[in-house]
């Protein structure tokens, strides 16, 4: 029976994918998503985890419904499932033409490679985060905002930390990280314990699509916590290449405590192009201190004064990306001028 219906009507069509906006048609092969079948054809299709959870994924779906293999929620915001944002690592084509669009500019991201890296220093930013450097076998070349993974040599889970110095034109070997002690964390709890100064790592890198597009608009960024590091990694390397942009930069800390690299943004701030405001934000400090600076949430104090016309930069846990998103499209900047990095501190992808 099953061969005479085979005969009879033949193998179904493979599906197709269109990709915009270089306007590329593929087949999607039985059983692929949307971005083994982009891969599998070579083309630079922006991801990175490929298990759903980093977002480099996302893209707008234009045409055809999917089926997702793990709920896009867990990933992306309300305000984006509404927009028609998709994961395509997680999508299964349902109909015979699926017409995505994907973020162009991540096609120019270095491919990543395999690192040897040396913990040569580490120091105290805070309590809970050290500002660690590491030299490497080569030099890395990477975009402001992106990643790498580090694991330790011959094993072991790989953690992701974003570069936090700008990158230079020949690539760098002395890289600095923001880590921040994820209490029972086997890697940070070593870190922080002193026993990995010294000891090889292995790291891959560039990872991630986070990084500064090319334009005149008011750059608005959001860091939470060790979320800072991308951030000053981008606005370092704006302020290096002279270019010209007004931005706001908010930082969100619980306590004075918890604030960091204050210097290092004072240093972005007086050589910037442009006007640069710094917004500290402390959810935690206590109501008799001295603080005279902004108090709550980060994103409480997004405002329609710097965001008209805007371009949104955060990096930070989800809940904090989350309410960003929606503050920001409340002042004007629609969910395509928002470029995140949303991480967990155990930076699990
Ligand atoms: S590559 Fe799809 S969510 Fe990470």
């Amino acid at each position: 029976m099953r061969d005479f219906l085979k005969s009879a009507f033949g193998r179904s069509k493979p599906k197709q994918l269109r990709i915009l906006p270089q306007d590329v048609t593929i087949e999607i092969g039985q059983g692929q998503t949307l971005l083994e079948a982009a891969l599998a054809n070579g083309i630079a299709y922006p991801h990175d985890c490929t298990v759903g959870t980093c977002a480099s994924c996302k893209t707008r779906l234009k045409q055809g419904r999917v089926r997702e293999a793990t709920p896009f929620g867990y990933t992306l915001s309300k305000d984006e499932l509404d927009a028609g944002y998709i994961l395509a690592c997680q999508a299964f084509p349902k109909d015979e033409l699926t017409v995505v669009e994907i973020d162009s500019s991540a096609g120019d991201l270095m491919p990543a490679e395999k690192y040897t890296a040396n913990i040569i220093a580490t120091e105290p930013l805070t309590h809970d985060i050290l500002r660690v450097t590491v030299q490497t076998d080569r030099a890395v070349s990477y975009a402001a905002g992106q990643y790498a993974n580090l694991r330790k040599a011959g094993g072991g889970r790989a953690r992701s930390y974003s570069f936090a110095n700008a990158p230079q034109r020949k690539g760098r070997t002395l890289l600095e990280f923001y880590i921040r002690k994820v209490p029972g964390g086997e890697f940070t709890e070593s870190l922080f314990g002193g026993e990995l100064k010294g000891v090889s790592l292995e790291m891959e890198a560039p990872l991630g699509t986070f990084h500064l597009r090319a334009g005149d608009s008011h750059m608005v960024c959001i860091a939470g916590g060790s979320g800072l590091a991308p951030l000053v990694s981008i606005l370092e390397h704006a302020r290096g290449n002279r270019i010209k942009r007004d931005c706001t930069l908010l930082f969100g800390a619980r306590t004075q405590a918890d604030l960091y690299q204050l210097d290092a943004i004072g240093s972005i701030a007086s050589n910037w192009q442009g006007d640069f405001r710094f917004i500290p934000v402390l959810s935690d400090e206590p109501l008799d201190s001295d603080w005279k600076g902004a108090r709550g949430l980060v994103t409480d104090h997004i405002a329609p004064g710097f965001c008209e016309g805007g371009e949104g930069y955060l990096c930070g846990p989800p809940l904090m990306i989350d309410a960003a998103i929606a503050s920001l499209a409340k002042h004007g900047i629609p969910l395509e001028k928002v470029f995140y990095d949303k991480f967990t501190d155990s930076r699990d992808r």
